[in-house]
């Protein structure tokens, strides 16, 4: 039998439990059931689908809408007791295993999201099997490399401040401390290569391939996932490499309205609120943010894990009669993260923390580390061990 052990190096998971993987899919897809049916796209391809917002919204739009859905993403399979391979495969697997069963098709690619040979197996797929058109595109992909599908070259992105370094608390939840980093600030090399990685490039050409290709609906809708934070965060998200990268979607945006203006279509920067993610908890300071911000989120009623935040987004705003933009024309969900009286709270409790409080009854620190916890299999709720050997594991099919 396989032990599951749970393994945390800083703020990076190491090792995954693939049955409360599976039971954490369940959960998110009880979540969604038990807020009822509502009308939205019934055929999507979801760009980076199988963790956190990716994985959400297509838990989402399945079991709340009926979608049939098509899942890109890169996640490693399991090679030993020892290896077990990565959080998203055994996800991809639990939410094909259930979407099947409902009826829906559930079509995983596992393979790079950046090159043209997996643009075109989708296009193909898109084409022969999945009906020939698709009404939304996901595109929620998070990387720390990308290779240029036409020149060959490899980025790597980097998160660093911009200008000045930036000096500020973080923790380590391995260690459980408290401590003061110093994030130094890009090159204009570095800069370029975050933008190149995860600005808007890769979306455009996704884009400009599936138009090409035909196999979008008149009126298709494209999302990307942004992050633009407050005052708090600035320094090292907006102000840095990363806010660059964000800043680039939302020219590629503008490009991609033009590009689908003859079909009606539509591309949407929705910026997302701050959760628990394998990206996010490794940002600097990142960690320190969420602890306080959850407190007083979690205080107000208006704390949300991916799941929540993206039925939300689907199921009040997009598709339905909430919608809240501001003036550039952005999805703007991340209204009760930056809410004045919940930032003046979060600042507050910031300023408090140190190595004796940091993992207190005063923060979410026990919120925070149990959502982290659950992307890897660890501390969810409704989990029963049970016995599973590798040669089961090995045999699971995505
Ligand atoms: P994540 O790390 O949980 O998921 C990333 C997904 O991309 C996974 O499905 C992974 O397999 C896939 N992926 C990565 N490289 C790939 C490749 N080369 N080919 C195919 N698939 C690949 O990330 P998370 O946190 O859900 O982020 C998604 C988006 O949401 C990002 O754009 C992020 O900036 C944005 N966002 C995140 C927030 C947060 O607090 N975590 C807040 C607001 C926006």
């Amino acid at each position: 039998m396989v032990q599951f052990k749970q393994n945390i190096r800083g703020n990076v998971a190491l090792g995954v439990n693939p049955l409360g993987l599976k039971q954490e899919v369940l959960n998110e897809i009880d979540y969604v059931k038990n807020k009822g049916p509502y009308e939205a796209p019934k055929k999507v391809l979801i760009i980076g689908a199988s963790s956190s917002y990716g994985l959400a919204t297509r838990i989402s739009l399945a079991f709340g809408a009926g979608a049939d859905t098509i899942g890109l993403s890169y996640e490693k399979g399991p090679k030993s007791e020892r290896n077990l391979g990565t959080a998203g495969w055994y996800n991809n697997i639990a939410f094909k295993e259930e979407a099947e069963k409902e009826g829906l098709i559930a079509k995983n690619f596992v393979m790079d999201a950046f090159s043209h040979e997996s643009k075109q197996e989708v296009i193909d797929y898109i084409k022969n099997e999945f009906g020939g058109k698709v009404d939304l595109v996901v595109y929620s992909l998070a990387s720390g490399r990308r290779t240029d599908p036409d020149t060959g070259e490899t980025y790597m992105s980097s998160i660093k401040a911009i200008g000045e370094p930036v000096v500020g608390p973080n923790i380590n939840m391995q260690k459980q401390t408290f401590f003061t980093e110093t994030l130094d600030p890009a090159t204009d090399q570095e800069i370029h290569d975050t933008v190149k990685v995860m600005g808007g490039e890769d979306w455009e050409l996704w884009m400009r391939a599936l138009k090409e290709a035909d196999v979008l609906t008149e009126g298709v809708l494209t999302t990307n996932y942004s992050y633009l934070g407050t005052e708090l965060n600035h320094p090292y998200y907006g102000g840095g490499t990363l806010g660059r990268a964000k800043a680039d979607c939302d020219e590629k945006a503008d490009n991609i309205n033009a590009l689908l203006k003859d079909i009606n279509g539509k591309a949407l920067i929705v910026v997302a609120t701050a959760v628990t993610t394998k990206a996010s908890s490794v940002i600097p300071f990142f960690p320190v943010y969420c602890i306080g911000l959850y407190k007083i989120m979690d205080e107000k009623g208006t704390h949300e894990t991916p799941i929540m935040h993206q039925d939300r987004i689907y199921r009040e705003m997009i598709y339905g009669s909430n919608p809240e933009y501001d003036e550039m024309g952005r999805l703007r969900p991340d209204s009760w993260e930056l809410d004045s009286d919940t930032q003046a709270k979060t600042k507050e409790l910031i300023m408090k923390l140190n190595d004796g409080n940091f993992n207190s009854d005063m923060t979410a620190y026990d919120i925070f580390y149990k959502e982290f916890s659950n992307l890897s299999g660890f501390m969810v709720d409704n989990y029963e061990e049970q016995d599973v050997t590798i040669e089961e594991l090995k045999a699971l099919e995505y």
